[in-house]
């Protein structure tokens, strides 16, 4: 099927949006975007994800393209172009286009598209069984809080962890995990504290982060935000990550070596019942 596509104020079928070859989305990653999940046609951590947007694209000082209440009733329209209930909204904002130069001018004109991915979001086969990780040194940029599309360290990441039999990598920096390819990356210690990497630049400031460390004070938690190492990530009762890809999925074996009892433990389960629920309850 094909899918109708957003492109700088035009609706396209996805064959027909085209973007020019000097955009220094393609050729210098000078780009920003987020994923937003879709439930029974609503937009889950919306508010979070668009203020996210504003600050990515206020660090790299790029314009918003379009006001807030429009950015919002575009994310409407491309669900309802699409009939799209479930699913992901994908969305990119690049400088522009301009001759190729390192050096750019101030008066680009950024480049937005917008599309929609469709699939069930809600019973994740592998939040039953959890995801394996393995650790690999961190090797991004050291601006990581922005959501830039440099996501090639990410996707290679990924690509080693599969070679490995694995689902996905942590990166460790200075003996301290930051997160993971792409989401945030949290333990619950043996004596039941959450721990999670405190906000910095080297990490992205996840959305589902937020409101997952919100719901879980609110059960009654104690939540510790420090860095955190492999070796107590392999010796924690449990340890899951959070996006709004998967919201939280457990991580049940780490570099081979079973979490716990190697099942997902009942910290990961409650908070992702608790996201679930208090999320679809605010989802606009
Ligand atoms: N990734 N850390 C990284 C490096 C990420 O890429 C992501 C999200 C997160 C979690 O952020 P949030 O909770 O706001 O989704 C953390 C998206 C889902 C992606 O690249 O597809």
């Amino acid at each position: 099927m094909t899918r109708t596509v957003y492109l700088n104020g035009q609706w396209l079928p996805e064959t027909e949006a085209k973007v020019s070859v000097f955009d220094r989305g393609f050729m210098f990653a000078d780009a920003i975007y987020e994923v937003t999940a879709v439930i029974g046609g609503k937009l889950i951590d919306y508010a979070g994800h668009a203020g996210r947007l504003k600050r990515s694209l206020a660090s790299l000082n790029i314009a918003a393209p379009v006001s807030d209440e429009d950015m919002l009733a575009l994310h409407r329209e491309i669900l309802a172009r699409n009939g799209m209930t479930d699913g992901l909204i994908y969305l990119q904002i690049s400088r522009g286009a301009q001759d190729r130069d390192f050096l750019f001018t101030n008066d680009l004109i950024p480049t937005f598209v917008m599309f929609t991915q469709s699939r069930p979001v809600l019973g994740n086969p592998k939040w039953g069984k959890g995801i394996s990780v393995i650790t690999m040194l961190e090797g991004r940029w050291e601006q990581r809080q922005i959501k830039t599309v440099q996501l090639l360290y990410s996707s290679l990441a990924k690509m080693e962890a599969q070679k490995q039999g694995a689902d996905d990598a942590f990166f460790v920096e200075n003996g301290f995990i930051t997160e993971a390819s792409s989401s945030n990356a949290h333990i619950v210690t043996k004596a039941g504290t959450l721990v999670t990497r405190d906000l910095s630049n080297a990490l992205l400031h996840g959305i589902t982060r937020g409101s997952v460390l919100d719901l879980a004070r609110r059960a009654g938690l104690t939540v510790e935000e420090r860095g955190f190492t492999p070796a107590e990530a392999k010796d924690a009762a449990e340890v899951f990550i959070t996006s709004a890809t998967n919201f939280v999925m457990p991580v049940t074996r780490i570099d081979g070596q079973p979490v716990g009892d190697g099942k997902p433990g009942p910290v990961s389960q409650t908070l992702l019942q608790a996201y679930i629920e208090d999320r679809l309850a605010s989802a606009i």
